[in-house]
């Protein structure tokens, strides 16, 4: 099974995140080929020969990332051909938060799903049981807060990264129920 974790990261945080998720999924599926890259060094081959797509970003100005959104722009010619159908999506955002929930990681975490289903993929949430869920959970994925009441970078707390390991083991342990299907 061969995951790619395509990320945008300015700062690092999106990036540990990244790493977290490979370590967890790696951990619960030892034999996965797991693939970690800038979103901008992306492309439609990479996109193609991966059985599991997991697409993060931080939230910009309420919304992803224009790296990450040129990369689900580009894959308009997927779509056209349905190469992207069946495969396995996961998807994870950081933000600062700003304002208690913060402005956008929702909306932002949807967009991803969107395009995904868009696709016609199997796009994976973050279950309320799962481990890290109150840490970095919601239903729609992987969000970590990263910045401080007064709106100051703070980075990903170990909490948050523990979360990152437990979504990327679930990723994984459905991923490779769908597809031996
Ligand atoms: C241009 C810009 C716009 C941002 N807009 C938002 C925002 O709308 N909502 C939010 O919660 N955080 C916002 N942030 C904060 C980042 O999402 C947050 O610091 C994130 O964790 C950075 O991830 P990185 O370290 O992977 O770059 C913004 C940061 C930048 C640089």
């Amino acid at each position: 099974m061969k995951i790619l974790i395509a990320y945008h990261s300015d700062y690092g945080s999106t990036e540990k995140m990244a790493q977290a998720i490979a370590a967890g999924a790696q951990a619960a599926i030892p034999e996965s080929m797991i693939t970690l890259q800038q979103a901008t060094d992306t492309t439609l081959e990479d996109l193609q020969q991966a059985d599991v797509l997991v697409f993060g970003t931080p939230v910009h100005m309420g919304s992803m990332a224009w790296q990450m959104k040129k990369l689900v722009d580009s894959t308009s010619k997927l779509w056209m051909e349905n190469l992207l159908e069946g495969k396995v999506g996961g998807v994870f955002a950081t933000g600062g938060g700003l304002g208690g929930e913060g402005g956008g990681i929702e909306h932002t975490l949807i967009s991803l799903h969107s395009h995904f289903l868009q696709h016609g993929m199997l796009t994976i949430g973050f279950p309320k049981s799962l481990p890290g869920y109150i840490d970095a959970g919601l239903q729609w994925g992987l969000a970590a807060r990263t910045g401080s009441h007064e709106g100051m970078p703070q980075g990903v707390s170990d909490a948050a990264l523990a979360a990152a390991r437990s979504y990327g083991a679930h990723i994984a342990r459905m991923a490779k129920q769908i597809l031996s299907h």
